[in-house]
Protein backbone atom coordinates (compact mmCIF):
# COMPACT_ATOMS: atom_id res chain seq x y z
CA UNK A 1 0.00 0.00 0.00
CA UNK A 2 1.43 3.27 -0.65
CA UNK A 3 -1.14 5.48 1.48
CA UNK A 4 0.05 5.48 5.47
CA UNK A 5 -2.87 3.26 7.72
CA UNK A 6 -6.06 5.20 8.29
CA UNK A 7 -6.15 7.60 11.68
CA UNK A 8 -6.39 5.33 14.94
CA UNK A 9 -9.77 4.30 15.63
CA UNK A 10 -11.31 3.59 19.17
CA UNK A 11 -10.29 0.47 20.62
CA UNK A 12 -12.94 -1.86 20.17
CA UNK A 13 -14.70 -3.27 23.52
CA UNK A 14 -13.05 -6.66 24.20
CA UNK A 15 -12.61 -8.60 27.86
CA UNK A 16 -9.25 -10.39 26.99
CA UNK A 17 -8.55 -13.32 28.55
CA UNK A 18 -6.78 -13.25 31.31
CA UNK A 19 -2.78 -13.52 31.43
CA UNK A 20 -2.29 -16.88 32.21
CA UNK A 21 -3.90 -18.43 29.17
CA UNK A 22 -2.62 -18.57 25.90
CA UNK A 23 -4.34 -18.80 23.02
CA UNK A 24 -2.86 -21.22 20.00
CA UNK A 25 -4.37 -20.32 16.87
CA UNK A 26 -5.41 -22.86 14.20
CA UNK A 27 -2.78 -23.48 11.49
CA UNK A 28 -4.02 -24.92 8.21
CA UNK A 29 -1.84 -28.35 8.45
CA UNK A 30 -0.55 -28.27 5.10
CA UNK A 31 1.13 -25.06 6.46
CA UNK A 32 1.65 -26.62 10.00
CA UNK A 33 3.51 -29.60 8.32
CA UNK A 34 6.13 -27.16 5.98
CA UNK A 35 6.49 -24.79 8.81
CA UNK A 36 7.62 -27.64 11.22
CA UNK A 37 9.83 -28.93 8.83
CA UNK A 38 11.94 -25.35 8.22
CA UNK A 39 15.08 -25.84 9.89
CA UNK A 40 15.30 -21.87 9.58
CA UNK A 41 14.39 -18.56 8.92
CA UNK A 42 11.62 -18.21 5.76
CA UNK A 43 8.10 -17.58 4.30
CA UNK A 44 6.06 -20.26 3.04
CA UNK A 45 3.32 -20.14 0.94
CA UNK A 46 0.69 -22.51 0.61
CA UNK A 47 -0.20 -22.94 -2.90
CA UNK A 48 -3.30 -25.34 -2.85
CA UNK A 49 -4.64 -23.18 -0.26
CA UNK A 50 -4.20 -20.02 -2.80
CA UNK A 51 -5.94 -22.23 -5.13
CA UNK A 52 -8.35 -22.89 -3.11
CA UNK A 53 -9.13 -19.03 -2.30
CA UNK A 54 -8.98 -18.10 -5.90
CA UNK A 55 -11.87 -20.63 -6.38
CA UNK A 56 -14.08 -19.62 -3.67
CA UNK A 57 -13.64 -16.14 -5.50
CA UNK A 58 -14.92 -17.34 -8.34
CA UNK A 59 -17.83 -18.81 -6.91
CA UNK A 60 -18.81 -16.17 -4.58
CA UNK A 61 -18.70 -13.32 -8.19
CA UNK A 62 -19.28 -15.86 -11.13
CA UNK A 63 -18.15 -14.31 -14.65
CA UNK A 64 -15.92 -12.11 -12.50
CA UNK A 65 -12.67 -12.34 -14.29
CA UNK A 66 -9.77 -12.11 -11.88
CA UNK A 67 -6.38 -9.99 -12.63
CA UNK A 68 -4.20 -11.21 -9.41
CA UNK A 69 -2.88 -7.21 -8.09
CA UNK A 70 1.60 -8.95 -8.46
CA UNK A 71 3.00 -6.34 -6.30
CA UNK A 72 0.68 -8.37 -3.16
CA UNK A 73 3.31 -11.24 -3.56
CA UNK A 74 5.45 -11.32 -6.54
CA UNK A 75 6.44 -15.15 -6.75
CA UNK A 76 6.71 -17.01 -9.76
CA UNK A 77 5.26 -20.15 -7.91
CA UNK A 78 2.35 -18.15 -6.79
CA UNK A 79 1.75 -16.33 -10.01
CA UNK A 80 2.59 -19.38 -12.60
CA UNK A 81 -0.73 -21.26 -10.01
CA UNK A 82 -2.86 -18.39 -10.91
CA UNK A 83 -2.56 -18.52 -14.40
CA UNK A 84 -2.24 -21.92 -14.87
CA UNK A 85 -5.54 -21.76 -12.45
CA UNK A 86 -6.99 -18.88 -14.76
CA UNK A 87 -6.12 -15.89 -13.62
CA UNK A 88 -4.77 -12.33 -15.71
CA UNK A 89 -2.90 -10.14 -13.53
CA UNK A 90 -2.40 -6.16 -12.74
CA UNK A 91 0.82 -5.50 -13.26
CA UNK A 92 2.44 -1.83 -12.38
CA UNK A 93 5.04 -1.80 -14.41
CA UNK A 94 6.77 -3.77 -17.50
CA UNK A 95 9.35 -5.70 -15.41
CA UNK A 96 5.70 -6.89 -13.65
CA UNK A 97 4.50 -7.43 -17.26
CA UNK A 98 7.15 -9.94 -18.07
CA UNK A 99 6.89 -11.76 -15.23
CA UNK A 100 3.13 -11.96 -15.97
CA UNK A 101 4.19 -13.69 -19.61
CA UNK A 102 6.72 -15.75 -18.18
CA UNK A 103 4.42 -17.00 -15.56
CA UNK A 104 1.75 -18.28 -18.38
CA UNK A 105 -0.65 -15.52 -18.45
CA UNK A 106 -1.77 -14.37 -22.19
CA UNK A 107 -0.87 -10.58 -22.94
CA UNK A 108 -4.76 -10.00 -23.21
CA UNK A 109 -4.84 -11.44 -20.05
CA UNK A 110 -2.60 -8.37 -18.21
CA UNK A 111 -3.10 -5.16 -18.03
CA UNK A 112 -1.27 -1.91 -17.28
CA UNK A 113 -3.14 -0.77 -13.63
CA UNK A 114 -0.77 1.70 -12.83
CA UNK A 115 -2.00 5.36 -13.18
CA UNK A 116 1.75 6.31 -12.72
CA UNK A 117 4.11 5.44 -15.85
CA UNK A 118 6.69 7.48 -18.11
CA UNK A 119 6.48 7.36 -22.21
CA UNK A 120 9.17 4.83 -21.95
CA UNK A 121 7.47 2.25 -19.68
CA UNK A 122 3.84 2.65 -21.64
CA UNK A 123 5.98 2.04 -25.09
CA UNK A 124 7.91 -0.84 -23.38
CA UNK A 125 4.35 -2.50 -22.39
CA UNK A 126 2.89 -2.35 -25.59
CA UNK A 127 5.71 -3.84 -27.24
CA UNK A 128 5.31 -6.40 -24.28
CA UNK A 129 1.77 -7.45 -26.34
CA UNK A 130 -0.38 -4.95 -23.79
CA UNK A 131 -3.58 -3.79 -24.94
CA UNK A 132 -5.10 -2.38 -21.74
CA UNK A 133 -3.68 0.71 -19.57
CA UNK A 134 -5.03 2.32 -16.72
CA UNK A 135 -5.57 5.97 -16.35
CA UNK A 136 -6.77 9.34 -14.55
CA UNK A 137 -5.39 12.00 -16.29
CA UNK A 138 -5.39 14.16 -19.78
CA UNK A 139 -1.57 14.11 -19.68
CA UNK A 140 -1.37 10.29 -18.99
CA UNK A 141 -4.25 9.84 -21.95
CA UNK A 142 -1.99 11.63 -23.92
CA UNK A 143 1.25 10.03 -23.38
CA UNK A 144 -0.70 6.21 -24.06
CA UNK A 145 -1.82 7.68 -27.59
CA UNK A 146 1.48 8.49 -28.49
CA UNK A 147 3.06 5.79 -27.17
CA UNK A 148 0.69 2.46 -27.36
CA UNK A 149 -1.19 4.07 -30.26
CA UNK A 150 -4.86 1.88 -30.16
CA UNK A 151 -4.68 0.50 -26.82
CA UNK A 152 -7.73 0.64 -24.60
CA UNK A 153 -8.19 2.77 -21.41
CA UNK A 154 -9.77 2.52 -18.04
CA UNK A 155 -10.25 5.41 -16.30
CA UNK A 156 -9.54 4.70 -12.16
CA UNK A 157 -12.35 6.93 -10.05
CA UNK A 158 -11.01 8.17 -7.10
CA UNK A 159 -12.48 7.00 -3.86
CA UNK A 160 -13.00 8.24 -0.22
CA UNK A 161 -10.76 4.74 1.54
CA UNK A 162 -12.90 5.46 4.24
CA UNK A 163 -13.13 1.53 6.25
CA UNK A 164 -10.40 0.56 5.01
CA UNK A 165 -7.10 0.38 6.76
CA UNK A 166 -5.18 1.52 3.87
CA UNK A 167 -6.84 4.09 1.92
CA UNK A 168 -5.39 4.67 -1.54
CA UNK A 169 -6.80 7.52 -3.02
CA UNK A 170 -4.78 10.82 -3.20
CA UNK A 171 -2.45 9.44 -5.07
CA UNK A 172 -4.68 7.77 -7.81
CA UNK A 173 -7.92 8.60 -9.75
CA UNK A 174 -10.14 11.28 -10.75
CA UNK A 175 -13.26 13.01 -10.20
CA UNK A 176 -16.43 11.67 -11.91
CA UNK A 177 -16.08 14.55 -14.43
CA UNK A 178 -12.67 14.31 -14.60
CA UNK A 179 -13.27 10.48 -15.32
CA UNK A 180 -15.43 11.92 -18.51
CA UNK A 181 -12.95 14.61 -19.63
CA UNK A 182 -10.56 11.92 -19.80
CA UNK A 183 -12.79 9.29 -21.97
CA UNK A 184 -13.74 11.56 -24.52
CA UNK A 185 -10.05 12.93 -24.94
CA UNK A 186 -8.93 9.35 -25.62
CA UNK A 187 -11.63 9.02 -27.75
CA UNK A 188 -10.66 12.24 -29.70
CA UNK A 189 -7.12 10.46 -29.68
CA UNK A 190 -8.12 7.33 -31.41
CA UNK A 191 -7.98 5.08 -27.66
CA UNK A 192 -10.87 2.69 -27.06
CA UNK A 193 -12.48 4.57 -23.76
CA UNK A 194 -13.05 0.41 -22.69
CA UNK A 195 -14.08 1.14 -18.92
CA UNK A 196 -13.68 2.57 -15.44
CA UNK A 197 -11.78 1.18 -12.37
CA UNK A 198 -11.97 2.17 -8.61
CA UNK A 199 -10.08 0.52 -5.21
CA UNK A 200 -12.15 1.03 -2.32
CA UNK A 201 -9.01 0.97 -0.38
CA UNK A 202 -6.84 -1.97 1.44
CA UNK A 203 -8.31 -4.23 3.65
CA UNK A 204 -11.56 -2.65 3.24
CA UNK A 205 -13.66 -3.77 6.32
CA UNK A 206 -17.52 -2.36 5.20
CA UNK A 207 -19.64 -3.36 2.77
CA UNK A 208 -20.96 0.34 2.60
CA UNK A 209 -17.52 1.31 0.78
CA UNK A 210 -18.40 -0.88 -1.92
CA UNK A 211 -22.00 0.65 -1.98
CA UNK A 212 -20.83 3.97 -2.24
CA UNK A 213 -18.58 2.80 -4.98
CA UNK A 214 -21.22 1.42 -6.94
CA UNK A 215 -23.57 4.60 -6.52
CA UNK A 216 -20.25 6.49 -8.03
CA UNK A 217 -19.96 3.99 -10.19
CA UNK A 218 -23.44 3.79 -11.72
CA UNK A 219 -23.71 8.23 -11.68
CA UNK A 220 -20.39 7.95 -14.03
CA UNK A 221 -21.18 5.26 -16.46
CA UNK A 222 -24.79 7.59 -16.91
CA UNK A 223 -22.69 9.89 -17.41
CA UNK A 224 -20.72 8.61 -19.98
CA UNK A 225 -23.46 7.12 -21.49
CA UNK A 226 -25.18 10.46 -22.49
CA UNK A 227 -22.16 11.74 -24.30
CA UNK A 228 -22.24 8.63 -26.84
CA UNK A 229 -19.54 6.72 -24.45
CA UNK A 230 -19.77 3.03 -23.94
CA UNK A 231 -17.33 1.13 -21.37
CA UNK A 232 -17.39 -2.52 -22.03
CA UNK A 233 -15.89 -3.10 -18.92
CA UNK A 234 -15.65 -2.32 -14.67
CA UNK A 235 -12.45 -2.86 -12.86
CA UNK A 236 -13.54 -3.53 -9.33
CA UNK A 237 -9.81 -3.45 -8.07
CA UNK A 238 -8.51 -4.53 -4.95
CA UNK A 239 -9.16 -4.27 -1.32
CA UNK A 240 -10.89 -7.65 -0.86
CA UNK A 241 -9.53 -8.47 3.01
CA UNK A 242 -7.77 -10.98 4.50
CA UNK A 243 -9.54 -12.98 6.99
CA UNK A 244 -6.46 -13.76 9.42
CA UNK A 245 -5.43 -10.64 10.74
CA UNK A 246 -5.42 -8.78 14.36
CA UNK A 247 -6.19 -5.27 14.66
CA UNK A 248 -3.48 -2.98 16.42
CA UNK A 249 -4.99 -4.17 19.56
CA UNK A 250 -4.66 -7.96 19.22
CA UNK A 251 -8.04 -8.54 18.55
CA UNK A 252 -9.39 -10.48 15.53
CA UNK A 253 -10.47 -7.94 12.57
CA UNK A 254 -13.48 -9.94 11.06
CA UNK A 255 -14.34 -8.76 8.33
CA UNK A 256 -17.94 -9.24 7.01
CA UNK A 257 -16.82 -11.32 3.83
CA UNK A 258 -20.35 -12.23 3.00
CA UNK A 259 -22.07 -8.79 3.30
CA UNK A 260 -18.89 -7.59 0.92
CA UNK A 261 -19.63 -10.22 -1.85
CA UNK A 262 -23.65 -9.73 -1.85
CA UNK A 263 -22.65 -5.96 -2.02
CA UNK A 264 -20.82 -6.40 -5.07
CA UNK A 265 -23.07 -8.45 -6.69
CA UNK A 266 -25.70 -6.56 -6.15
CA UNK A 267 -23.81 -3.06 -7.53
CA UNK A 268 -23.00 -5.44 -10.45
CA UNK A 269 -26.48 -5.89 -11.24
CA UNK A 270 -27.27 -2.12 -10.75
CA UNK A 271 -24.65 -1.35 -13.30
CA UNK A 272 -25.27 -4.15 -16.38
CA UNK A 273 -29.12 -2.67 -15.98
CA UNK A 274 -28.39 0.67 -16.84
CA UNK A 275 -25.83 -0.22 -19.81
CA UNK A 276 -27.31 -0.33 -22.94
CA UNK A 277 -24.23 -3.04 -24.00
CA UNK A 278 -22.81 -6.06 -22.43
CA UNK A 279 -21.02 -5.31 -19.08
CA UNK A 280 -17.98 -7.07 -18.02
CA UNK A 281 -16.11 -7.43 -14.63
CA UNK A 282 -12.73 -7.81 -13.54
CA UNK A 283 -11.38 -7.31 -9.92
CA UNK A 284 -8.11 -7.49 -8.76
CA UNK A 285 -7.83 -8.83 -5.62
CA UNK A 286 -3.87 -9.06 -3.88
CA UNK A 287 -3.96 -9.86 0.13
CA UNK A 288 -7.49 -11.66 -0.17
CA UNK A 289 -5.89 -14.82 -2.40
CA UNK A 290 -2.29 -15.03 -0.74
CA UNK A 291 -2.61 -13.73 3.04
CA UNK A 292 -3.98 -15.81 4.31
CA UNK A 293 -2.04 -18.77 2.72
CA UNK A 294 1.53 -17.53 3.57
CA UNK A 295 3.17 -17.64 6.97
CA UNK A 296 6.42 -16.49 8.31
CA UNK A 297 8.85 -19.17 10.63
CA UNK A 298 10.76 -16.82 12.04
CA UNK A 299 12.92 -17.27 15.52
CA UNK A 300 13.39 -15.41 18.97
CA UNK A 301 16.32 -13.20 18.86
CA UNK A 302 15.38 -12.67 23.39
CA UNK A 303 12.78 -12.07 25.41
CA UNK A 304 13.80 -9.45 27.35
CA UNK A 305 12.57 -7.11 30.89
CA UNK A 306 13.88 -3.75 30.90
CA UNK A 307 11.90 -1.11 33.51
CA UNK A 308 11.12 1.96 31.27
CA UNK A 309 11.69 6.07 32.23
CA UNK A 310 8.47 5.33 34.29
CA UNK A 311 10.24 2.79 36.64
CA UNK A 312 7.83 -0.04 35.48
CA UNK A 313 9.25 -3.16 34.09
CA UNK A 314 8.39 -4.06 30.45
CA UNK A 315 8.68 -7.45 28.22
CA UNK A 316 10.32 -7.10 25.30
CA UNK A 317 10.07 -10.00 22.22
CA UNK A 318 12.60 -9.23 19.92
CA UNK A 319 11.91 -11.81 16.44
CA UNK A 320 14.44 -12.43 13.73
CA UNK A 321 11.59 -10.99 11.42
CA UNK A 322 10.29 -7.65 11.66
CA UNK A 323 9.13 -4.29 9.66
CA UNK A 324 11.89 -4.42 7.35
CA UNK A 325 11.99 -7.77 6.47
CA UNK A 326 8.70 -9.51 6.38
CA UNK A 327 6.51 -7.46 8.57
CA UNK A 328 6.11 -3.97 7.08
CA UNK A 329 2.48 -3.65 7.47
CA UNK A 330 2.97 -3.90 11.35
CA UNK A 331 1.93 -0.59 11.93
CA UNK A 332 -1.38 -1.41 11.07
CA UNK A 333 -2.19 -4.91 11.90
CA UNK A 334 -0.93 -7.55 13.96
CA UNK A 335 -0.76 -11.03 13.59
CA UNK A 336 -0.89 -14.76 15.22
CA UNK A 337 2.16 -15.87 17.03
CA UNK A 338 2.81 -19.45 17.45
CA UNK A 339 5.79 -20.62 19.33
CA UNK A 340 5.47 -23.84 18.48
CA UNK A 341 7.91 -25.27 21.08
CA UNK A 342 6.03 -23.79 23.83
CA UNK A 343 2.81 -24.73 23.48
CA UNK A 344 0.07 -23.92 26.57
CA UNK A 345 2.13 -22.16 28.55
CA UNK A 346 2.13 -19.40 31.13
CA UNK A 347 2.43 -16.03 29.62
CA UNK A 348 4.00 -12.55 29.66
CA UNK A 349 3.00 -9.38 28.29
CA UNK A 350 5.29 -7.96 25.85
CA UNK A 351 5.90 -5.94 23.15
CA UNK A 352 6.82 -7.33 19.98
CA UNK A 353 9.54 -5.78 17.86
CA UNK A 354 12.06 -6.88 14.81
CA UNK A 355 15.94 -7.42 15.07
CA UNK A 356 17.16 -3.79 13.35
CA UNK A 357 18.44 -0.90 15.46
CA UNK A 358 14.97 0.84 14.33
CA UNK A 359 12.66 2.10 16.60
CA UNK A 360 9.78 1.74 14.24
CA UNK A 361 10.81 -1.71 14.17
CA UNK A 362 7.77 -2.88 16.50
CA UNK A 363 3.78 -3.15 17.05
CA UNK A 364 2.83 0.15 18.44
CA UNK A 365 4.67 0.33 22.16
CA UNK A 366 1.95 2.27 23.83
CA UNK A 367 -0.76 0.00 22.47
CA UNK A 368 -1.98 -3.52 23.92
CA UNK A 369 1.03 -6.19 24.99
CA UNK A 370 1.03 -9.47 23.28
CA UNK A 371 1.26 -12.45 25.22
CA UNK A 372 4.22 -14.56 24.79
CA UNK A 373 5.27 -17.74 26.47
CA UNK A 374 7.25 -16.85 29.54
CA UNK A 375 10.17 -19.28 29.03
CA UNK A 376 10.81 -18.48 25.49
CA UNK A 377 14.84 -18.41 24.73
CA UNK A 378 16.76 -17.48 21.71
CA UNK A 379 16.46 -19.69 19.00
CA UNK A 380 13.07 -20.58 19.46
CA UNK A 381 11.07 -20.57 16.37
CA UNK A 382 8.21 -18.44 15.97
CA UNK A 383 5.13 -18.72 13.22
CA UNK A 384 3.80 -15.33 11.80
CA UNK A 385 0.49 -16.37 10.56
CA UNK A 386 -1.31 -14.58 7.96
CA UNK A 387 2.10 -12.52 6.18
CA UNK A 388 1.44 -14.16 2.71
CA UNK A 389 0.64 -10.93 1.13
CA UNK A 390 3.44 -7.65 0.33
CA UNK A 391 5.67 -9.54 3.03
CA UNK A 392 8.32 -10.68 -0.41
CA UNK A 393 7.70 -7.27 -2.01
CA UNK A 394 7.94 -4.64 0.90
CA UNK A 395 11.17 -6.15 2.23
CA UNK A 396 14.16 -4.63 1.94
CA UNK A 397 17.65 -5.33 0.94
CA UNK A 398 19.57 -5.76 3.82
CA UNK A 399 18.56 -3.09 6.11
CA UNK A 400 21.01 -3.48 9.17
CA UNK A 401 22.88 -6.95 7.20
CA UNK A 402 19.23 -8.91 7.90
CA UNK A 403 18.11 -10.61 4.27
CA UNK A 404 14.86 -10.86 3.26
CA UNK A 405 13.55 -13.98 3.83
CA UNK A 406 13.65 -17.24 1.53
CA UNK A 407 10.88 -18.63 0.10
CA UNK A 408 9.20 -22.12 0.06
CA UNK A 409 6.06 -23.46 -0.73
CA UNK A 410 3.18 -26.61 -0.18
CA UNK A 411 2.18 -28.53 -2.69
CA UNK A 412 4.09 -29.59 -6.00
CA UNK A 413 5.46 -26.77 -8.22
CA UNK A 414 3.62 -25.30 -11.10
CA UNK A 415 4.90 -25.14 -14.11
CA UNK A 416 4.24 -22.18 -16.41
CA UNK A 417 2.31 -23.34 -19.69
CA UNK A 418 4.67 -24.32 -22.19
CA UNK A 419 7.90 -24.06 -20.30
CA UNK A 420 9.84 -27.54 -19.88
C1 LIG B 1 -4.40 -0.93 -8.77
C2 LIG B 1 -4.41 -1.90 -7.65
N1 LIG B 1 -5.21 -2.98 -7.73
C3 LIG B 1 -5.25 -3.91 -6.76
C4 LIG B 1 -4.46 -3.80 -5.64
C5 LIG B 1 -4.55 -4.88 -4.59
O1 LIG B 1 -5.06 -4.38 -3.43
P1 LIG B 1 -5.46 -5.36 -2.25
O2 LIG B 1 -4.22 -6.05 -1.81
O3 LIG B 1 -6.06 -4.46 -1.25
O4 LIG B 1 -6.46 -6.33 -2.81
C6 LIG B 1 -3.63 -2.68 -5.49
C7 LIG B 1 -2.85 -2.52 -4.27
O5 LIG B 1 -2.61 -1.50 -3.76
C8 LIG B 1 -3.59 -1.71 -6.52
O6 LIG B 1 -2.79 -0.67 -6.44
Amino acid sequence: MSAPPQPATARPQVTPPPWGVTRAPDVPPRLRAALAAADGDRIVFDLPGIAERHATLRRELPGVAVRFAMKACPVDEVLTLLAAGGAGFDAASPQEIAQALAAGAPPGAVHFGNTVKSDRHIGEAHRLGIRDFATDSLEDVTAIAAHAPGARVFCRLATSGDGALWGLSRKFGCSPADAVRVLERARDLGLTPSGLSVHVGSQQMTAEAWRDTFTTLADTLTELHRRGIEPDHVNLGGGLPALGYLDRWGEPLNPPLDKIFAAIREGMETLRRLSPSPLDFLIEPGRHLVADQGAIRAHVARLSSRRQPDGEPQHWLYLSCGKFNGLYEMDAVRYRLVFPTHPGEDVVPAVVAGPTCDSDDAYGVDGEPTRVPRTVASGDPVWILSTGAYATSYTTRGFNGFQPLPYGWTGDRPQAEGRG
